[in-house]
């Protein structure tokens, strides 16, 4: 397959070099500067800026191996219903084998002159095999078939980025694993809340990862639909069998609907969706990773290998992965608003705006696949600063609202329960105490039902361990939630 930065750098080719200027070889390919599939009713040659600006085969050439596979799929189908013999079908299979290796092999010369992944190929089988050749497109429409192509392309990276949102997960469940009695504090508002495990905390991403996983499935079960047989946009005259097609190639159903077929890309938005969901994830995670890996949080240190230092600042190490995988979640949502936008005002079937579906959707692939990878490795190399996050979580009254449960058991309402702790925050805060550091006779000034058990209430682990119940952050409910976790994901 090519690399995954390939496109990019071809994209990059086709605006600043002259397809004169040999990028793809096509004057060593000695083939005609008109294209030849669709030449017959011009008269002038396409303007040499217009090919490039028109081309999409800088881009798209990654799409060859789903390309040739829909290929053999429609050539079996139309031998199977007679409109290729024997001969011609092995001759347009070897062939297309042959081109698989040539591409493989990085011997394919690819012509800007041929447009597209798909007249390329199809080019270069007519000069190896001649008139067989020249029959592959019988009932069949570029239309139709990049509409293939993408969802091919489409359903294995979104297999291989399901399986990475697991390692990630797996990964996450044992950093939860290792901290389940740590504690931090819960912020909301970015204000000290109340004591969490860091067991906890992660679990929560695993949690986002699971419905992300999820949402991938689901858009897998559209994607694996199939439009070839819609041909240009209306369906052919030919006698083609789609469901041999959708059984060759593995899709679950076929597109009812000729029209949609070529012009439906929802099942791209609905993946690019997905992956910013993902992203916006990964950001979140990303930004408390860069928070706590500050001096002034201390929460945690990042491993030196996923850091880079400053050419000024000798002290620095600063947190370049989470940063940049925050950044790059700007770049995914972009895709999406491009791919929305693309589709907004197309009217129906086919039209050459659907060529900008591309790039965005390679490229996102491409980083989120990166991403995930880069924090799958990242993850289990946290180290965790256990008493520095205790420490912290001493701090800004955290257990105040075990004090105000406490004085609930003891027959108050809660909300003169939340009154009285207050005050009691409020004297703390002039004492600059804790309100475990107060004594039981300045506690009982607030309530005379405060008792000496109390402090077991006021302590963070007491805390924690209150929060026993299905969900919370209870030491021994996030081990059961991990156990569960663990369970499902095989
Ligand atoms: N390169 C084109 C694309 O990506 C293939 C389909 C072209 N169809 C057409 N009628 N010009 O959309």
């Amino acid at each position: 397959m090519t690399s995954d930065t390939q496109h990019k750098r071809h994209t990059a080719q086709a605006t600043h070099s002259s397809p004169r200027g040999g990028v793809l070889g096509e004057e060593s390919s000695g083939r005609a500067p008109t294209n030849q599939s669709w030449g017959g009713r011009f008269n002038q040659p396409t303007d040499e800026f217009v090919k490039i600006f028109g081309a999409s085969v800088f881009f798209d050439k990654i799409l060859a191996p789903y390309d040739i596979d829909g290929s053999i799929a429609h050539a079996t189908m139309l031998f199977e219903v007679g409109l290729l013999n024997e001969d011609e079908k092995s001759q347009i299979i070897d062939g297309l084998s042959k081109i698989l290796d040539e591409i493989k092999n990085d011997k394919f010369e690819w012509s800007v002159d041929l447009e597209d992944v798909h007249m390329n190929i199809e080019a270069r089988l007519v000069a190896m095999i001649g008139d067989a050749g020249k029959k592959l497109h019988t009932g069949r429409s570029r239309n139709d078939q990049v509409a293939t192509d993408i969802r091919l392309y489409l359903r294995d990276q979104v297999g291989d980025i399901i399986k990475q949102t697991k390692q990630l997960q797996l990964a996450l469940l044992d950093l939860a694993e290792k901290e389940t009695s740590t504690i931090l504090p819960g912020f909301t508002h970015l204000q000290a809340a109340q004591p969490v495990s860091f067991g906890h905390h992660m679990m929560a991403y695993f949690e986002m990862l699971s419905r992300d996983g999820e949402r991938l499935s689901d858009c897998q079960k559209r994607l694996n639909t199939l439009p070839l047989g819609a041909a240009a946009l209306a369906g052919t005259t030919y006698p083609i069998k789609r469901e041999r097609v959708a059984e060759l190639l593995g899709f679950e159903r076929i597109c009812a609907n000729s029209l949609d077929a070529v012009s439906d890309r929802d099942f791209a938005i609905e993946f690019l969706s997905a992956a910013s969901i993902i992203m916006m994830h990964l950001s979140r995670f990303s930004e408390e990773l860069i928070l706590w890996s500050s001096a002034q949080f201390n929460f945690i240190e990042l491993q030196d290998s996923f850091c880079t230092g400053s050419s000024i600042m000798p002290q620095k190490k600063n947190p370049d992965v989470p940063e940049l995988v925050r950044g790059k979640t700007g770049r995914v949502y972009g895709n999406l608003t491009a791919m929305l936008t693309i589709m907004k005002s197309q009217p129906l079937a086919y039209n050459k705006d659907n060529q900008e579906d591309k790039e965005p959707l390679f490229d996102t692939v491409d980083t989120l696949k990166a991403c995930l990878r880069v924090f799958t490795d990242m993850v289990p190399a946290i180290q965790v600063n256990g008493e520095v996050m205790r420490q912290s979580t001493k701090k800004g009254y955290t257990t105040a609202t075990d004090l105000a449960d406490y004085l609930v058991n003891k027959g108050l309402p809660f909300r003169d329960a939340h009154a009285v702790v207050g005050k009691s925050v409020a004297y703390g805060i002039e004492q600059q105490k804790d309100l475990n550091e107060l004594s039981l006779e300045e506690l009982q000034t607030f309530d005379a039902r405060i008792e000496n058990d109390v402090f077991d209430v006021l302590s963070l682990e007491g805390s924690l361990c209150a929060r026993d119940h299905f969900g919370g952050t209870a030491p021994n409910q996030v081990k059961k939630a991990i156990n569960t976790a663990r369970q499902a994901l095989k």
